[in-house]
């Protein structure tokens, strides 16, 4: 079977778990979307509104803002996997009964956890890029934050695949002080991506 029949699978089966869970909650999932041969995985917080609405991730304001990344690093879209840690949309409800967007709970992330360790070790990619602290966390096993850890290659998360973390693009919005940061950030994964034998020779065994 080919990556992309085994990733059909994977995302079959993980339905059917969250299903089971979470049933009659009836959430809509959003699975990973790309290409499977992918050298770079880039991972996300969770889906946003337009996200779970059209069911796919980054297609919202979440992905007008990945567009800098895209053109700064001079990646296509086409060419990334791309995928979140918790793979619908979590919302919180204000007193009027409007939904917005919530960060996700440490339960939702661990619940999620091996599945998206399956996408990777499915995936094989020769670089993570994580956007913000939920997938830093999540993917490096402890709870460093985004602050000590954006802008280098770090080779020994738990995920077993070199990880570049970076800001998350909706972050540097609300905060413009991170701007410099995140271009600096970018500028770098440009050039981790240009190197000769990108980031193999940094691959750790997984602790
Ligand atoms: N929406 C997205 O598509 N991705 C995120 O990481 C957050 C909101």
């Amino acid at each position: 079977m080919d990556k992309k029949a085994r990733l059909a699978r994977l995302q079959e089966e993980c339905a059917a778990y969250f299903n089971e869970l979470y049933a009659p909650d009836q959430k809509v999932y959003v699975f990973g979307d790309g290409d499977p041969q992918a050298r770079v995985m880039l991972v996300g917080e969770a889906p946003g509104a337009q996200e779970a609405l059209l069911g796919k991730p980054f297609v919202g304001k979440a992905g007008k803002n990945l567009d800098e990344f895209l053109e700064r690093t001079q990646l296509k879209r086409a060419e990334l996997y791309i995928t979140y840690p918790v793979k619908f949309r979590p919302v919180k409800i204000s007193d009027k009964g409007r939904a917005s967007n919530r960060t996700p709970t440490r339960e939702e992330i661990g619940l999620f956890l091996p599945w998206l360790q399956r996408e990777i070790d499915l995936i094989e990619p020769q670089l993570i890029v994580s956007l913000g602290n939920v997938p830093l966390q999540a993917l490096l096993g402890r709870r460093d934050t985004i602050g000590q850890m954006h802008g280098r290659v770090i080779s020994d998360a738990r995920c077993g695949r070199p990880l570049f973390a970076l800001y998350h693009p909706a972050s540097v919005i609300y905060n413009p002080s991170l701007r410099e940061v995140y271009l600096h950030d970018l500028d770098t994964l440009k050039e981790v991506l240009r190197m000769e034998r990108p980031v193999g020779q940094l691959d750790a065994p997984r602790a």
